[in-house]
């Protein structure tokens, strides 16, 4: 078993549920009045990691500790950094957590925030690993259903175009699924499914899902639609991308099907899956979306500054010298002195960084 020495949000499970509706109160309060926390956080020092492209979530997060009288640190481009030089993420993680009170880490690869918790000196926040999760984003979509539909339970949730490899709503899918009556719309195309992994935790839950190939056959019934795009970054080659772009578009002619109620979700950037002409409708809510990521971050940055010291457990599987991850993109694939730990007692495991189900051959 290993334990972090500080306070990490690496999934969202990793608190109880309490613990999130604390965060999304705190975020729904600093929105109504943002400056009476201009102070919250003085003489703290947050650092950013951003191994990928971003400009929400890393803006989000920088204006937040800013707002909250912080101050940064960070690269967005490892070729500027010592990265270029071939330091591995352990070094790296641990020498900037040794200069910041609190890291927000974005990575390609699978379970890298996790690995980078192992040995970090300060608390760790994932702002994105590979296609894995993002439970910021999360935080982000569940302050909106909240403001903006007034509750998290009894929703009927549409989850449009790249479900495989969309990080946002496989995390998206996990919150939602610890409130009641909350069911799924899947939209995509077969090669685009949910994670087998994601409909287990659904269907553990107790939470009614169906897939379905087009948005025209289910928009009536929805109370939310979450938008996403095709993951280009994802994929193994471009032909394979180019098949699955442009097969949905949540256009003027579809939204006109919906409830007056439903709420349109992006966690953006769009590419061409919502047209333009939808901005204007009101049940746009992708923008303002966009804005709560912001208050609900510094939210999240005052309640784990507040609990920085709390321990938490990180592996707590176990090693077995034959098996290693099948998953090329998870962290234990490339970081090879990290300790490989798997959940699990029979014949399939999971690996705990990055969830892939391992077949146990001795
Ligand atoms: C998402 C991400 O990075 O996963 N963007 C974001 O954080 N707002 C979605 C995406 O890139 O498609």
């Amino acid at each position: 078993m290993i334990f972090s020495n500080y306070a990490n949000l690496i999934d969202l499970s990793d608190y109880p549920v309490e613990w999130w509706e604390k965060v999304i109160k705190l975020g729904s309060e600093i929105a109504e009045d943002p400056g009476a926390y201009s102070k919250a956080c003085e003489g703290k020092i947050m650092a950013t990691l951003f191994y990928e492209p971003s400009t929400r979530t890393q803006m989000s997060f920088q204006t937040a500790m800013l707002r909250l009288g912080g101050t940064i640190i960070g690269f967005d481009n490892p070729a500027t950094s010592s990265v270029a030089k071939g330091e591995n993420l352990k070094d790296t993680t641990k020498i900037v957590s040794g200069y910041a009170d609190i890291m927000v880490m974005r990575n390609p690869m699978e379970g890298s925030a996790k690995a980078a918790a192992i040995s970090a000196d300060c608390p760790i926040i994932n702002a994105g690993d590979g296609r894995h999760l993002h439970p910021t984003q999360t935080l982000t979509d569940l302050l909106t259903l909240y403001k903006e539909k007034g509750r998290l339970d009894n929703l009927t949730v549409g989850l449009c175009g790249d479900l495989l490899n969309g990080r946002t709503v496989h995390s998206l899918c996990k919150a939602l699924s610890a409130f009641k009556g909350n069911s799924f719309v899947m939209i995509s195309t077969p090669g685009l499914r949910m994670p087998v992994y994601v409909k287990d935790i659904l269907n553990a839950a107790g939470c009614k899902f169906t897939e379905v190939d087009s948005i025209e056959e289910c928009i009536s019934t929805l109370d939310v639609l979450y938008m996403t795009r095709i993951q280009r970054e994802r994929f193994d080659s471009e032909e394979e991308y180019l098949a699955q772009k442009d097969v949905y578009c949540l256009d003027k002619r579809k939204i006109a099907m919906a409830s007056k109620d439903m709420i349109v979700m992006h966690p953006l950037p769009r590419v061409d899956e919502i047209a333009m002409e939808v901005d204007e409708d009101p049940r746009a809510g992708y923008y303002k979306q966009a804005k709560y990521g912001m208050y609900v971050r510094m939210a999240l940055i005052i309640t784990m500054l507040g609990e920085k010291d709390r321990r938490m457990p990180l592996l707590e599987g176990h090693t077995y010298p034959t098996v290693c991850c099948t998953n090329p993109r998870c962290i234990t694939n490339t970081e090879h002195y990290l300790p490989k730990s798997f959940r699990g007692t029979n014949d399939t495991l999971e690996c705990e960084y990055c969830d892939e189900r391992v077949l146990k051959t001795f």
